[in-house]
């Protein structure tokens, strides 16, 4: 269950915002995209998901799992997102519908892929809300996502991304809008879910100290190209390129800020 991306490159506007990428997940592996705002992490991310705006223009290779998922159809595509891979975004209330329980959220995954009925989906759902760990499951899943905290609502939308068991997971900056405290429990769940499924993951992030903490290689990314990749204990000990060094002159910083919160 590999995924290999070959030389992609998305235009939008003659503007070349992903400009010939290329990256291999193994099987099993933690991947992390990691760059300043606006380096094409995003778009990288939507164009394996087939979500890309309508007036981008995609061209090279993403191959999942033996299959090109570049030029794939629109329904072929939707079977790929969510069966086989889940996605987390940044933002849990842009992936959460407000008029509508958590639980018929979580279970509309459910129900969507795996065809099952309601009351199956529910029972579900309060599995899949126990296993990232929300608290009271069976009465969190009646409530509306307004009613939870952040943290709990990312849980959700990872709960959501995870309940068709996909075998790989991208995680878009899952943590960035959250508290500092925050961020380190979705960052221990996201881990130990990912470990427990064995599961491939891709973590986009700005933070090489986040990434460090999830991921063991790294792909850097600045201006839609890749300027460096490899193990992240190379990333952080021996960065060749300034790039990455800035990167990890941020990471450290943020290290500290966070040791100096903790006293
Ligand atoms: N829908 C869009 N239309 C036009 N330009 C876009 C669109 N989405 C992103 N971009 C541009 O593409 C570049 C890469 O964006 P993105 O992948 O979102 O960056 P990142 O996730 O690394 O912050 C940025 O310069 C951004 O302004
Ligand atoms: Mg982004």
């Amino acid at each position: 269950m590999s995924l290999e991306v070959r030389d992609l490159t998305v235009v939008i506007d003659g503007r070349r915002v992903v400009d010939g990428i290329s990256f291999t997940v193994p099987d099993g592996a933690r991947v992390g995209l990691i760059g300043e705002s606006g380096s094409g992490k995003s778009l990288t991310a939507l164009a394996i998901l087939g979500l890309l705006p309508t007036n981008a223009d995609v061209s090279g290779s993403i191959v999942w799992n033996g299959r090109e998922l570049v030029g794939l159809r629109d329904r072929a595509m939707a079977d790929v997102r969510g069966d086989e891979i889940g996605i987390v975004f940044q933002e849990p209330r842009t992936a959460l519908n407000p008029i509508r329980t958590v639980g018929r959220q979580i279970g509309a995954a459910v129900r969507i892929h795996e065809g099952v009925g309601r009351r199956a989906a529910r029972e579900r759902a309060i599995a899949e809300a126990a296993r990232v760990r929300l608290p009271d499951p069976s009465h969190i899943v009646d409530r509306y996502p307004h009613q939870l905290s952040g943290g709990q609502r990312q849980r959700v939308a990872i709960a959501m991304a995870l309940a068709c068991n996909p075998q790989l997971l991208i995680a878009d900056e899952p943590t960035t809008a959250l508290d500092v405290t925050i961020q380190a429990e979705i960052l221990t769940l996201l881990r130990s879910l990912v470990d427990d499924a064995g599961m491939s993951l891709v973590f986009i992030t700005h933070d090489l100290a986040v990434l460090s903490e999830i991921a063991e290689y790294g792909v850097v990314l600045e201006n839609g190209r890749v300027i460096e990749q490899g193990p992240i204990a190379t990333l952080l000990t021996a960065p060749t390129s300034p790039i990455t060094q800035g990167l990890l002159r941020d990471a450290t910083a943020t290290l500290w800020r966070g040791e100096e919160d903790a006293s």
